[in-house]
């Protein structure tokens, strides 16, 4: 066992706990394998700063605060807006995390860009790209960036002294990850400092009013000193995804936390030869090139936040030549295709055991929902029966261990979605309750997916 010598110390990448020595497991938290060693910290000065930091601030009553910041500066992304809860809020924090070349820069600059039109003052830090190489991307972008201020740096303490001389309200560090201080020993990079940079940049946010944006790097695999640990430290956290180089190249930002707005909205964005635009029609967004007419896809709609949300969902079971059948889940959880699996063997009598399963969700979004269960059934049946689903149907329901169908919540927002995008027949549960003005919508109930099969068979 590895013991930090020599003033090291390891901390949990998930949680950020701190442990003496290394081990598989951290003490706090329980995950596996996410301890990373880091130098000790060298606090010297720090707890000065902290003391005569809250002798200037005396407690006050509740009533003597005004009432909380409803100020808010939209960013002019509109998409961004939405999900920031109407724009940025003066002195907040917030974390865009996201895997690199996912847009995380581009859509920063654009924002920087916007505001400056709007009298925001901006400050774009760079720690990754030479400014140099921030202005031939601000060339590429629609909107005039010239306005942005730009600065090559990765040293805190000289980050938050422009910022404070500029006076700066927007300023934008891109990325934590290439931030240090001077006061710790450790690499950029590395948990200790990315926490410390962070808590000392909404220190400067909390005193001198600016709102700080944080580009975060994030891995596949959750990565070292991943943003994971700055969650709780931030007011907002939102991440950027999607399928980087896709077909569609669509990006989808979305909000894990949100101090000053809702959670789980999302926005809806194109990467484009200039920049990133928001998406005219976000609901419809991810069905757009679709392929009608062949077998294995099924449409269900989401919820993301208060919004719905059309996806195709495409399954493909074929015959494996030996061994083991394999299962590829992409965009939806593996042990719920598992589950689904099954049941389909079990209760709809379909012989998934000597096939090799591979379903996807196109466009790179993720089905959290079980209300999606039943167009991963309909694409499962679709694909072994080799027979398309009807082009205008959409799935909405949840499959139960039994095989039973059941109904699904905020059924009228998602089925008058999708009456807006031309679908004209609904596969759901019999216990359904469809009241849906206007019509227009053929309601295929079913008790169970013995049900579906039969149909789908016929
Ligand atoms: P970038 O913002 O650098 O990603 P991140 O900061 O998350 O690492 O985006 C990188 C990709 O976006 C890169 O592949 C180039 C592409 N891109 C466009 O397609 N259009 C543009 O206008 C810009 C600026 C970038
Ligand atoms: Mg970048």
């Amino acid at each position: 066992m590895r013991k930090g010598s020599g003033g090291s110390v390891f901390r949990c990448t998930d949680c950020g706990a701190e442990q003496p020595k290394w081990g598989g497991r951290c003490d706090a938290c329980g995950a596996w394998n996410t301890l990373a060693e880091e130098p000790l910290s060298r606090t010297v000065g720090r707890s000065d700063s902290k003391r005569t930091a809250s002798l200037e601030r005396p407690p006050v009553r509740l009533s003597e605060l005004g009432a909380p910041g409803v100020e808010r500066w939209p960013t002019g992304l509109r998409e961004l807006d939405f999900v920031l809860g109407g724009g940025i809020v003066p002195g907040s924090v917030v974390l865009v995390g996201g895997e690199p070349g996912i847009g995380k820069s581009t859509l920063l600059l654009q924002c920087a860009a916007h505001l400056e039109r709007a009298g925001v003052s901006t400050l774009y830090v760079s720690g990754e790209e030479s400014p140099e190489q921030v202005r031939l991307r601000a060339e590429r972008l629609a909107v005039d960036a010239g306005a942005v201020h730009v600065l090559g740096e990765t040293r805190l303490e000289a980050i938050t002294h422009h910022a404070r001389v500029l006076g700066t309200r927007v300023v934008f560090v891109d990325s934590i990850q290439t931030t240090y201080t001077d006061d710790l020993e450790g690499a950029p990079g590395n948990v200790g400092q990315v926490r410390e940079c962070t808590a000392r940049l909404l220190r400067l946010a909390k005193e001198a009013g600016p709102a700080v944006l944080l580009v975060g790097h994030v891995t596949k695999g959750g990565g070292i000193a991943g943003p994971k640990t700055l969650e709780h430290i931030v007011d907002t956290v939102l991440y950027f995804e999607g399928e980087a180089g896709g077909t569609l190249d669509h990006r989808i930002l979305r909000a894990v936390k949100n101090r000053f707005g809702s959670v789980d909205e999302i926005g809806v964005f194109e990467m484009t030869g200039t920049g990133l635009t928001a998406v005219a029609d976000p609901a419809a967004a991810f069905l757009a090139g679709r392929t009608t007419g062949v077998s294995g896809s099924a449409v269900t709609a989401l919820m993301e936040g208060t919004r719905p949300l059309l996806v195709e969902v495409q399954a493909l079971a074929a015959r494996s030549g030996y061994g083991t059948p394999q299962r590829v889940a992409t965009g939806l959880d593996h042990r719920r295709l598992a589950v689904l699996l099954a049941v389909l063997e079990r209760r709809g009598n379909l012989p998934f055991g000597e096939r090799d399963v591979f379903v996807n969700v196109t466009g790179g979004v993720r089905l959290l929902e079980p209300s999606t269960d039943l167009a991963v059934v309909a694409a499962l049946v679709s694909s072994v029966h080799d027979r398309p689903l009807p082009a205008d149907a959409i799935f909405l329901g949840e499959v139960g261990l039994g095989g039973e169908i059941r109904p699904v919540t905020g059924l009228e927002r998602r089925l008058s979605e999708a009456v807006r995008q031309g679908f004209r027949r609904a596969f759901l549960s019999t216990r359904s309750r469809v009241s849906l003005p206007g019509g227009g919508l053929e309601v295929v109930g079913m008790d169970g997916i013995g049900d579906l099969a039969r149909r789908l068979a016929a």
